[in-house]
């Protein structure tokens, strides 16, 4: 396959950016859109160019590392795919493609499609934990947990944390991570202990990062590559209520 890409190429965070043209050529169908990059790279670097910044590590779905707004799209055209899972195959011989950063002033570009998402660290840092004594691991069956919740659970928990959901979103809001999170913990007997603190403080660090608020629009389950649905963020604004009402604000 050749095909052409137009690659929003930026040296810092203060750089204004631009889309540089470039031609890649002889690509196989099965190569991942990461080994396509791999491949203009590596003739970036022998002509003495600088390589495009992009962010990846497991290159198999589950890390959350990589991201890529591609022809308008978080993630590309694949659904339920994580950029590093997307194949060439999904594109068409020839075709001119466009691979943008994600765009949202709380991730920050630190260099061409690698963005600063600290903002989500923050988030985590703030209520993903739970109090859990030390010693040595209780037994599996010690606290039951009915098979409705741990599906629940495990549902939320498979938010990889990439950030697809806020550069899809209008409002810029990071609501469908925050809220995976949330659920994760506050529907297990283990995350009862915080669970008020919990909401309160992840929303609160929500929103000193500057992220959006959510309207319902419902992009970010849309390009979501684990299909996170968006009634978790009706969980997180019962949870946030009853935070509130509960008098520990
Ligand atoms: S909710 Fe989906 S899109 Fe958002 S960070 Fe988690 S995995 Fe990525
Ligand atoms: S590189 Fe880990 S999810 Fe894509």
């Amino acid at each position: 396959m050749n095909v052409t890409l137009r690659v929003w190429r930026q040296n810092g965070p203060q750089d204004r950016g631009r889309m540089v043209t470039y031609d890649v050529t002889d690509i196989s169908e099965d190569a991942s859109f990461l080994e396509m990059l791999d491949v203009l790279n590596e003739k970036l670097i022998l002509d003495g160019d600088d390589p495009v910044a992009f962010d990846h590590d497991c290159r198999e779905g589950i890390c959350g590392m990589c991201g890529m707004v591609i022809n308008g799209v978080a993630h590309g055209p694949q659904r339920a795919t994580a950029t590093c899972q997307l194949h060439m195959r999904h594109f068409k011989d020839g075709e001119t493609i466009d691979v943008e950063p994600w765009r949202s002033a709380a991730f920050p570009v630190i260099k061409d499609l690698a963005v600063d998402r600290g903002a989500f660290d923050r988030i985590i840092a703030a209520g993903g934990y739970i109090t859990a004594p030390t010693g040595t691991a209780p037994d599996a069956n010690a606290v039951q947990v009915p098979k409705p919740d741990a599906d629940r659970a495990f549902e939320a928990a498979t938010c990889i944390g990439c950030g697809a959901c806020v550069a899809a979103c209008p409002n810029g809001s990071g609501m469908l991570f925050t809220a995976a999170k949330v659920t994760h913990l506050g529907v297990l007997p283990q995350g009862q202990a915080e669970r008020n603190q919990r909401v309160l403080n992840m929303i609160a660090a929500h929103d000193e990062a500057g992220f959006g608020g959510c309207t319902n629009t419902g992009e970010c389950t849309a390009v979501c590559p684990k299909v996170i649905p968006q009634d978790v963020i009706g969980q997180l604004n019962h949870d946030f209520l009853a935070a509130t009402r509960s008098g520990r604000r």
